[in-house]
Parts: C-alpha cells; structure tokens; sequence
C-alpha cells in the first residue's frame, strides 16, 4: 500500500533526503501553473481536512478573496490536543518538509504571504524537530525571499512557528487566530469565517498537518491518482492513531474505508489476552463511541461513519476490552472538556461541570438510575449552544456512550432513589447523529 504522508524512506527528515526523493519538485511545478488552477486540482483531487469536520481542502481555498488590500494568512493547526489523537507530531518528526512545501503550495494557491504553523505547547521535541527543518529549508532558499531565485519565480512568502500554551481549545479555529493574535484563546462567532476575517480583521486559511502535507503528493501525481485512493467520497489515506487495548498501539498510514476490525486486528496486533472488544471510539474521544458487537463491517472514512453514528474525527481509534470500567472512562474523559472549556458559554462551563459531578457520583457508587436521564439531559442542553464545538465534543461522548451501554449504566447505578421530574427541555437543534438512526 503506498504511503502519501509518511512514506517509508529513512532519514526523510533530513533536506538532502528529501530533496534526493524529489522533495520541492511539486512546489516547482506548482509555481508555473496559475493559483486557480492549483485551487481546482485540490478541489477535484477531493481531499478533505484531517483536523475533524473532513471539510474540502480546495473548497476552502476557493473562498478566499482573490481581490483585496488587505494581507492573506494561512495557519497550519498542530495543537493536536484531543485526546487519542497523536498522529501530526509524527508528520514534524519524520516528514517535515512535505509539509513546509505543501504551505509553499498552500500559500501560492491562495496567494498569502505569512503562514503561522501552531503547534501544541506540550510538543517541546516536536517543535524543535519543526524549527530545525525550518530552518534548514530557509538555508536552502525554498523559503523565504530567496525563493524567487531557486524556483525562478516572483513569489515568495515567510513560515513562522508558533507554539500553544497547553489549551485544548486553542486548536480551535478561531480561538488558535485569537491566541496567535496574542489574546486569550476564545473561539470567534461564525460568520464571518477566517477567509473573510481571520488573523488581524485579514482573508486567512486554517488547515491540518496532515490535510496540507497532502498536498505535494496531489500536485506531483495529479489529482485522479489521489481521487482513486481509498473512498472515491473521502479520498486518499488516514493517518490512524490507535491506542488503548491493542497489542501495537500506534500510528498507520492507511487508505480511507479502511475495515475498522483490520486496523484492529491485522495492523494494531489485536487484544491483548485475546479479550472482547466491549467499546471503540474511531476518531478521538470527542466522537460518539461504537460498542464492541457493532464494529463489524465498519469502514473507516467520513461518510461510512455517519452510517454508524459516529465520525472519522482525527482518526483516534481507542479501543476498550472487556474488563474496562466504562463509567470511569466517561468521568475521565468529561473531566479533560470540564479543564478545557474556555468558559465563555454557559451551556459548555456550566454544563461539563455537572456532567463531571454526576459522572463522580456514579464512579462512586452513590448516583441513582435517575441520574441516568440526568446526565443525558444536560449533555443534550449543551449541544448545539455554544460558540464553538467543544460544547459537542463533550457532549457527544456522554449522551452517545449512554445511549449505546443503556443498560451498562443503569445497572452500575446502585440507587432507587426518585427524584423531582429532571429537566426534559432537550436542545436537539444540531444533534449531528440522531439517536434513531443508530444501527443498534
Ligand atoms: C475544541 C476544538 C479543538 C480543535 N483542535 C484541533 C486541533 O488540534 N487540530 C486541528 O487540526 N483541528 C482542530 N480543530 C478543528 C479546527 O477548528 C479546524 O476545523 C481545522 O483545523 C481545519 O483544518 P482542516 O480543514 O484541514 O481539517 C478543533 C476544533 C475544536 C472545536
């Protein structure tokens, strides 16, 4: 199976590899074709983004303004904080420079100047892999003003590196603009969207790692190669962490639909003691969770996904045997978004803060079947009421693992206790996976 973003070349980090494995050549041939024309490739290439919502990459670029005063940006998302997910540091680790010259491409498409590459503040090692094949790149001329004299051409532009402090909510797209901005990481109201008022009141494009490292491969090959890849809907391959109850956690490379069972079993080594698999999350641990008994026939891409009421997500597969203790891998997992919610809406402050008291509650033995419903009624009250999406991601793993191990649940709590009628009024305005369509 070929590889696109970490392909099987040793020392490819280094600039001399990657120039001898025709490293630069795509940004080359992408210099003497017009921006439109790269923005069209992109789009019928049909790669979609890496960093969660699978949106068109080429689409994307097309929204920004081809006529402006202003200055155009791009920022490249390594915040890489959900937790399951760890596959981009692999991309500053052992392929660095694909990346710098997908956002030489990147930038002439959309014709920006400056690109901030955010990466997460907990990657020190990671960053300074990045800096220094940056740096190296810089040396070389293939960034920066010397560009013009290396590939011949009037364009040129600048990458600076800058690093997170260590919030969640910072990979978000608007809040990483406000944080790179120099202010605190609160998400922006949409509209506008970055390409109409990103960076500084500026047209800016906000993309993954992993979606712009795509990029060189598509240019070099053409974009039907890359649309025959995988899943002609979400084409191409994924970059696949998967951690938890498997032999050979880690990351691979793999095409889009992808059986789930087969990244599992043939790629990941199985389960360790040979145990059943009771839980599954396929996309990091803000996506509804799969049961054990519903994984077979699961292809792993954007639309097969939907089918099963889940979501490709950042491709974190987190498997969970037998023997897990399902509430508690709910209380811990709500306890990461009760930290990392910015605050800023009450439904999201709030509301994961009393997800996380009744999830202690039930880890404790002390909650009632009440509280069951409860906890599913304030999961549904935050969903879709908030700025940004971190109001679902963490409400989706906990009505979704509720509503899949039902009886899981209410068979862990220990109390008959009746309570006052909870609150029913359930917020299903943007309920992305409606419960009835859930193959149980
Ligand atoms: C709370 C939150 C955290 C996010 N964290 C990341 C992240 O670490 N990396 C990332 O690429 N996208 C993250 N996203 C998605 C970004 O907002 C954005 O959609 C993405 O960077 C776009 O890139 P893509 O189109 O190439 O996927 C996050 C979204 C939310 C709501």
């Amino acid at each position: 199976m070929e590889k696109i973003v970490l392909p099987d070349i040793k020392d490819l980090h280094q600039i001399k590899v990657y120039e001898s494995n025709g490293g630069y050549s795509a940004a080359k041939k992408a210099f003497d074709q017009s921006p439109d024309d790269i923005i069209d490739q992109i789009k019928k290439s049909g790669l979609r983004g890496r960093g969660g919502a699978a949106f068109s990459a080429g689409l994307k670029w097309s929204f920004m303004p081809k006529t402006t005063d202003k200055p155009k940006y791009l920022c490249i998302n390594g915040d890489e904080s959900e937790p399951g997910s760890f596959k981009d540091r692999q991309i500053f680790e052992f392929n660095p420079h694909q990346l710098i010259e997908g956002i030489l491409i990147t930038t002439y498409a959309t014709q920006a100047k400056i690109t901030y590459v955010y990466i997460r503040g907990e990657y020190h090692k990671w960053i300074k892999l990045f800096e220094k094949a940056l740096s190296d790149a810089y040396e070389n001329g293939y960034v920066g003003e010397k560009m013009k004299e290396k590939f011949g051409t009037g364009f040129y532009c600048d990458i600076f590196v800058h690093k997170g402090a260590g919030a969640y909510i910072c990979g978000e797209e608007s809040a990483l603009m406000n944080s790179i901005e120099g202010k605190r990481g609160y998400p922006r109201v949409k509209p506008p969207f970055p390409a109409q008022n990103g960076l500084w009141g500026c047209p800016t494009t906000i993309n993954n790692v992993e979606t712009i490292t795509n990029v060189p491969s598509i240019i070099n090959k053409g974009w039907e190669w890359f649309s025959k890849i995988g899943e002609p809907k979400h084409p191409g391959t994924l970059l696949f962490g998967v951690s938890g109850h498997v032999n050979k956690p880690g990351v691979y490379e793999l095409p889009t639909g992808t059986l789930l069972t087969d990244i599992i079993y043939k790629y990941a080594g199985g389960v360790p003691g040979d145990k059943k698999i009771l839980c599954v999350i396929p996309g990091g641990s803000s996506m509804p969770p799969l049961r054990g008994d519903q994984l077979e026939g699961v292809k792993m891409d954007a639309e097969s996904l939907k089918a099963y009421g889940t979501a490709i997500g950042t491709g974190g597969v987190i498997v969970m045997d037998e023997d897990t203790d399902l509430v508690k891998v709910l209380a811990r997992i709500t306890k990461f978004y009760y930290h990392e919610s910015c605050g800023q809406c009450t439904p999201c402050r709030e509301g994961t803060g009393w997800m996380l008291k009744i999830l202690n509650r039930m880890v404790k033995g002390e909650a009632s079947v009440h509280d069951v419903d409860l906890l599913v009624s304030v999961a549904n009250n935050i969903e879709g009421n908030t700025i940004c999406a971190l109001g679902e991601a963490a409400a989706w793993p906990v009505k979704y693992m509720v509503a899949r191990f039902r009886d899981y649940f209410e068979q862990r709590m220990s109390k008959e206790v009746v309570l006052p009628v909870a609150n029913k009024v359930h917020s299903m305005r943007r309920t992305a996976f409606p419960l009835a369509d859930i193959k149980e």
